[in-house]
């Protein structure tokens, strides 16, 4: 699905962006021009950037709870 009409950039292009480390409005701008153009789509874009942080944040803290888990399986109790 198309986010910015202006510069034919996908929300698949913005969440990769962000994925990549550009997890700001301003630094996904900078890779991409989406928001640059006519502005319509400035305040999607900043909501979109926000959630894949955030997904990427609890993809993380998933991740190392789930290493827990594996660590304390390997205790052995007596
Ligand atoms: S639709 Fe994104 S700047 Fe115009």
């Amino acid at each position: 699905m198309l986010m910015c009409l202006c510069y034919g950039v996908s929300c698949k292009d913005i969440k990769t962006l962000v994925n990549q480390g550009f997890d700001s409005k301003e630094s996904v701008q900078e890779q991409c021009f989406a928001g640059t153009g006519c502005g319509c789509c400035l305040e999607a874009l900043e909501k979109l950037v926000e959630s894949e942080k955030n997904l990427a944040k609890f993809s993380n803290l998933t991740t190392s709870h789930a290493s827990v888990e594996q660590d304390n399986s390997l205790i052995q109790y007596p």
